[in-house]
């Protein structure tokens, strides 16, 4: 980014610093683009999974096997890469251009939520674009409009000072891990509908704009391709793509106590633990959705178990675009162009916990880029992304930017 002519700084908090860069134009009155993206990844276990070191990228039937490989530092590459190519090729180019690339998105982007505000001013900008996303499938290919919001935290219940001998004390004792699953159970009605009050309160339903661009078809065979399972959970009454797309949820991600090891250990464990996380939609509030699952938990929690919350919560609100803003139809412009063919609209069910403050703080329009598809591995083992998708992105982003500086049409 330097040798592109960009100043670059780093903004330190008090976790990963964030990586900013500049470069103006020297037409004063240019427009303003601001590009996100993030360099940290998630863990890599189980590293005996991966068929080559997750830090080592190895090109296998033209896709590049690494951790982060697609989320997020290929994105990143290849947008980087495009502004870098466009500054060369051009005498000059009548939009200044940001970047902000943290190093926290995958657990919840903290030091950036502070650093926002800080430096509100250095990121104001009339067009922001997001390139952390997907765009569904290379034959039905979609721009995103929205991502989910989150809010998660981790619960322990406590029932003694240490494991207990389940001879001695079983039958005398409460089980935490019985306890942790009847109450976490209880939290959900056999259709799917969450069960905390209040859970549902303000969410609004999809503009008439996004849902007239969007395609709710169910493709019950990637699916099944994709994840070996079946579409089963959550709420009942809305069919798959919706749950995904415009319904919240309460999933358990992880949950653990006693002994799980080889062989047999007769505990009652002092400990159990879970990890749970809700994805939110517009307009649910994720501090607030998390404070209502707490408080339900500790109301049904029974006498003689101790709720904890370790403080570690990660929360992000949901995020839509505006699909008539020129930054929504210049990509979309763009995705046509490169990819030759009819470009759609979708949704996401992930999120990107500081989109709604980054957009919010610079003033701008948003817009959503990327080349993932279901079936990179993000987050698992062997995550790829395929060389033909560097090349698409990096043509995308460049014609993103030739069309946001100039003026709409
Ligand atoms: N790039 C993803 C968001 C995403 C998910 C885009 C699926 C397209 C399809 C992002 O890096 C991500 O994984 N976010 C986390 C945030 C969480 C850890 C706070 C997520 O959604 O789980
Ligand atoms: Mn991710």
């Amino acid at each position: 980014m330097d040798r592109a002519g960009f100043a670059t700084e780093l903004w330190e908090g008090n976790g990963h610093p964030v990586l900013f860069a500049e470069r103006r134009a020297s037409t004063p009155q240019a427009r303003t683009v601001l590009i996100y993206g993030h360099y940290d990844v998630q863990p890599v276990d189980p590293l005996e999974l991966w068929e080559s070191p997750p830090f080592e990228p190895t090109v296998r039937n033209g896709e590049v096997f690494a951790r982060g490989a697609q989320d997020n530092k290929g994105q990143c590459f290849y947008s980087v890469a495009a502004v870098s190519a466009i500054v060369a090729m051009s005498q000059e180019i009548p939009l200044n251009i940001k970047f902000v690339v943290e190093g926290e998105e995958e657990c919840g982007s903290a030091n950036l939520h502070k650093l926002v505000q800080t430096y509100a001013d250095r990121l104001r900008a009339d067009y922001v674009l997001a390139v952390d996303l997907g765009y569904h499938s290379k034959l039905k290919p979609g721009v995103t409009l929205g991502t989910r919001g989150i809010g998660t935290f981790t619960v322990k219940f406590r029932g003694a000072t240490s494991d207990l001998h389940s001879g001695t004390h079983g039958g005398v004792v409460i089980n935490p891990n019985h306890a942790l699953v009847k109450v976490l159970s209880s939290l959900r009605d056999d259709d799917g509908t969450i069960n905390v009050p209040g859970f549902y309160d303000g969410i609004s339903p999809l503009p008439d704009d996004v849902h007239e661009r969007l395609n709710f078809e169910f493709d019950a065979a990637a699916f099944a391709s994709e994840t070996g399972a079946k579409p089963l959970g959550g709420e009942r009454r809305f069919s798959p793509v919706e749950r995904a797309w415009t319904r919240p949820t309460l999933e358990i991600n992880g949950i653990g106590g006693g002994y799980t090891g080889e062989g047999f250990k007769t505990v009652i464990p002092a400990v159990a633990t879970a990890k749970l996380s809700c994805r939110l939609v517009a307009d649910q509030d994720p501090i607030r959705v998390v404070r209502l699952v707490k408080e339900e938990i500790v109301r049904r929690a029974p006498e003689g178990i101790d709720v904890i919350f370790p403080e570690s919560d990660q929360a992000g609100h949901p995020v839509q675009c505006n699909p008539r803003s020129w930054a929504v139809r210049a990509t979309h412009r763009a995705y046509e162009e490169v990819l030759g063919r009819e470009v759609g609209y979708i949704m996401v069910g992930g999120s990107i916990p500081i989109l709604a403050e980054l957009t919010q703080v610079s003033g701008g329009e948003l817009a959503m880029v990327g080349l993932g598809l279901g079936s990179d591995n993000m987050h698992a083992p062997n995550e790829h992304f395929g060389l033909d998708r560097f090349r698409q992105g990096f043509l995308i982003v460049g014609r993103i930017i030739e069309l946001l500086a100039k003026s709409q049409a």
